[in-house]
């Protein structure tokens, strides 16, 4: 795994007066200028404060969605009100003051090619940079990567949170460690999955991604979500599990229906129709996942276990996350969550704050549990 967190402390440094660019990821959801869940900006606001504490200047800078250009509807300057609040202070908009939030990084397209012009300008008028949006590192914008050549460059308070409790589950003593992993496509996950077939004891697997894996053992699956191509794929991480010792847990029923708004029924998954799909795992799927659970001491968990944005498909993901939160709260595991679709889930069930640990990061928690270097994480690192 990547990370080691000897990051610089900014906390101890000279800050009365200094003018600090400090980059956070504030790409929430949104509902038109309505802001529909604020944890990413939440967590931004410890460093903030101290920074505001200490009589620092501060411009925040943040991406919001994967525009082309200027996109009006991708501003961030609906988030101002929100920010005032929280921080009892102005924030404006672009025009220099104690905060101030610069508009989408990424409606200039310096910012994700890294153009050092861009980066030299975002930098111009600071004493240093402050990342403090750990889900934005494992891309190398000018405002991650870039501009940390142009700044002294320091890890915010979020930022190290992060990347301290990801690294202790990862190298927990707390064993056995069980590993689950859902969604939809293998292909996407096969660096995860490799990864932690080198760390864990057992290896859940859940979601559409299941589906080729029972296709690759020789189930008929119907008309379910496959991945024919990854057959080969699903076979080799089933090898590298079987030397490594790794237990591999598949689904053994499912909730199986013509197509999603059709009535479902539940089978075994030896027996389910040619004219079915596999669209949630069955009740002794989770029995057997229970009863792995109830034997863990540690659980990571990614990736949805069924089509859970569409009920009745999301009980087994909900039932999973509530086992879990139980277990958590019982105090016989550790359980850490990460990525958007899985920590929808766990919001449905209720469950977020039973867990110990959540990580609002998507493609920075993937790549980190696929033991790659995140170039934002580097570029903080280095001398
Ligand atoms: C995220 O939501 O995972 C981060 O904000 C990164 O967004 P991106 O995948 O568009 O780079």
């Amino acid at each position: 795994m990547t990370g080691q967190s000897t990051f610089k402390p900014f906390e101890s440094l000279p800050l009365r007066g200094k003018s600090v660019l400090l980059r956070v990821d504030y790409n929430i959801p949104m509902n038109g200028d309505v802001l529909k869940d604020t944890t990413r900006i939440d967590a931004s606001l410890p460093t903030l404060m101290l920074l505001l504490k200490q009589g620092a200047k501060i411009t925040l800078i943040s991406h919001r969605g994967r525009p082309k250009d200027s996109d009006e509807s991708l501003s961030l300057k609906p988030l101002l009100p929100y920010l005032a609040n929280k921080l009892n202070h102005n924030v404006t908009f672009e025009t220099s003051s104690l905060i101030t939030l610069k508009e989408n990084l990424r409606f200039n397209p310096g910012e994700e090619s890294n153009d050092p012009l861009f980066a030299k300008k975002l930098a111009e008028g600071h004493d240093l940079f402050i990342n403090d949006a750990f889900s934005v590192c494992h891309r190398a914008h000018a405002s991650t990567v870039g501009v940390t050549h142009f700044l002294p460059s320091y890890a915010g308070l979020a930022l190290r949170q992060e990347v301290e409790t990801l690294k202790d589950f990862i190298a927990t003593d707390n064993r056995p460690l069980m590993v689950l992993v859902g969604g939809a496509k293998i292909s996407s996950k096969i660096d995860v999955v490799m990864n932690l077939l080198t760390v864990a004891d057992t290896l859940v697997l859940g979601g559409a991604m299941a589906n080729t894996f029972l296709l690759a053992l020789g189930y008929s699956v119907g008309t379910s979500l496959v991945e024919p191509k990854a057959q080969d794929i699903a076979r080799s991480i089933l090898n590298q599990a079987a030397l490594n010792n790794v237990k591999v847990l598949l689904p053994v029923d499912g909730v199986v229906a013509q197509s999603p708004d059709h009535p479902p029924i539940i089978c075994s998954i030896k027996t389910v129709p040619q004219d079915h799909m596999i669209l949630d795992c069955g009740p002794e799927t989770l029995r057997h996942i229970e009863a792995a659970l109830k034997e863990s001491k540690t659980v990571v968990w990614n990736g949805p276990f069924g089509l859970f944005e569409k009920p009745p498909y999301d009980q087994g993901s909900i039932s999973l996350a509530r086992t879990i939160g139980h277990l958590t709260q019982d105090g016989h595991l550790k359980s850490l969550a990460g990525g958007g679709d899985t920590l929808a889930a766990l919001a449905s069930a209720n469950e977020i704050d039973r867990f110990t640990a959540t990580c609002t990061a998507g493609g920075a928690f993937l790549d980190w549990l696929a033991g790659k270097s995140l170039p934002g994480l580097d570029a903080l690192l280095k001398e």
